[in-house]
């Protein structure tokens, strides 16, 4: 049987001229939760949108793999990532043959081994916690902030420049996608002084000097801290929230179980895209060539068919090991998170160096911009001694 079109796969309701960018727009995860509902219900496991051009969205840990492991096929150039000026460039539009090669140089600097040397250093910069109410959201964003300036420049960058470049990122969409050469230009001098020191002084073990020396360094700090600071911030105000809600998770032995439950809810990389650079018949059905393929971090973190209890914000879940390519938090394949471990450490040992905390009031909606965050504040307070 030959395979059918794009018109066999089953789609949200659309808006009479705009197709589903409107919900794109104001409500996706509304938008890709219930077209993931029909997919499952029609026994599949993909969905199409229309978003000015073909796309489609799978979910499960089949096309999950797929997407991620065949990387001649699934391309970086032509995704999402294009769009924002902050994410196109450097190793995040790379792509096979090239891309391997490239990671290659970048993942020792980004290993546990080298972080281990910059563990002391990125404690330090670590802000005080402050004595009464807080809003871990804010809180949040400056820690991170500040120890990513630590890891990457020995905390040498001007602190208010490094907030002014990241600040756009966070703002709703199309916000990070305008382009900001005056800002970009800045910054990046900023970056090449640095560089400078520690190439001429042979000096350095921070990641500017990792990177500074690889062909490409300065866009690949620019776009890595690009692709960091909102993530992480984002990751660690959910975890501290999860944290003062249930306290008695609040160890460190529970630590890395509450971060792993707080990435598979709320991944702050919910939707990762690619263009397909060839036709592929996926389950008897055409996907053609340009195509956008999506897949989500959300809905393979929330799927009812892989996941017990899957709203329920439950460490304990994590004594056993999750099924394959469900748990994406930092996407997988050759193309896993280059700052996984980086923020595995920023997020562990600000959770270690916090007291016991209780929750005050909050809106931890999940929002979904450039990456997905709580709609905040997230007010919470060190919790009295008994
Ligand atoms: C909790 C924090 C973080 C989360 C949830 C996260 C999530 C992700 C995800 C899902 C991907 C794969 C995207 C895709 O497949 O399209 C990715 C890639 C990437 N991340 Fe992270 N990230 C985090 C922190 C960081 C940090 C701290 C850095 C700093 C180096 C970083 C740099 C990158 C880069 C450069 C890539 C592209 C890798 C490639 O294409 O080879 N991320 N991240």
């Amino acid at each position: 049987m030959s395979p059918r079109g794009l018109g066999a796969l089953p789609e949200p309701p659309t808006r009479p001229g705009n197709g589903h960018l409107q919900d794109w727009a104001l409500s996706p995860l509304t938008l890709i939760e219930d077209g993931a509902a029909r997919a499952r219900a029609a026994g599949g496991d993909l969905f199409r949108l229309r978003l000015g051009l073909p796309a489609v969205v799978g979910f499960s840990p089949t096309w999950n793999r797929a997407l991620l492991s065949d990387l001649a096929t699934f391309r970086s150039a032509g995704s999402f990532s294009v769009l924002v000026p902050y994410l196109s460039g450097g190793v995040i539009l790379s792509d096979a043959p090239g891309h391997a090669g490239r990671r290659r140089l970048m993942n020792p600097g980004f290993g546990r081994a080298h972080l281990a040397a910059l563990q002391d250093r990125i404690r330090a910069a670590l802000p005080p916690v402050p004595v009464g109410e807080f809003d871990a959201l804010a809180w949040a964003d400056h820690a991170v902030l500040r120890l990513l300036n630590a890891a990457y420049f020995s905390g040498e960058f001007p602190e208010d420049l490094l907030h002014a470049f990241l600040a756009p990122l966070r703002r709703p969409f199309p916000a990070p996608a305008w382009p900001r050469p005056a800002l970009f230009l800045r910054f990046d001098r900023e970056v090449r002084r640095l560089a400078h020191a520690r190439l001429s002084g042979g000096g350095g073990d921070d990641l500017l000097s990792v990177l500074a020396p690889l062909p490409g360094g300065l866009e690949e700090t620019r776009v890595s801290l690009a692709a960091a600071h909102d993530t992480t911030t984002h990751a660690l105000a959910y975890a501290l929230w999860h944290l003062a809600e249930q306290p008695q998770w609040h160890a460190p032995e529970h630590h890395p179980a509450v971060l792993k439950e707080t990435l598979r809810l709320h991944p702050p990389g919910w939707m990762g895209s690619r263009r397909l650079g060839r036709d592929v018949v996926w389950n008897g059905v055409r996907l053609p060539r340009g195509a956008l393929a999506l897949y989500s971090p959300y809905l393979s973190g929330r799927d009812p068919t892989l996941w017990p209890a899957p709203e329920t914000f439950n460490p304990g879940r994590w004594a056993q090991k999750p099924p394959a390519w469900a748990y994406l938090p930092f996407g997988g394949g050759e193309r896993l998170c280059l700052g996984m471990h980086l923020a595995q450490t920023l997020i562990l040992d600000t959770l270690a160096a916090l007291p016991p905390l209780r929750a005050v009031r909050g809106d931890p909606t999940p929002q979904p911009g450039l990456t997905l965050g709580p709609r905040g504040p997230l007010v919470v307070a060190p919790a009295p001694s008994n």
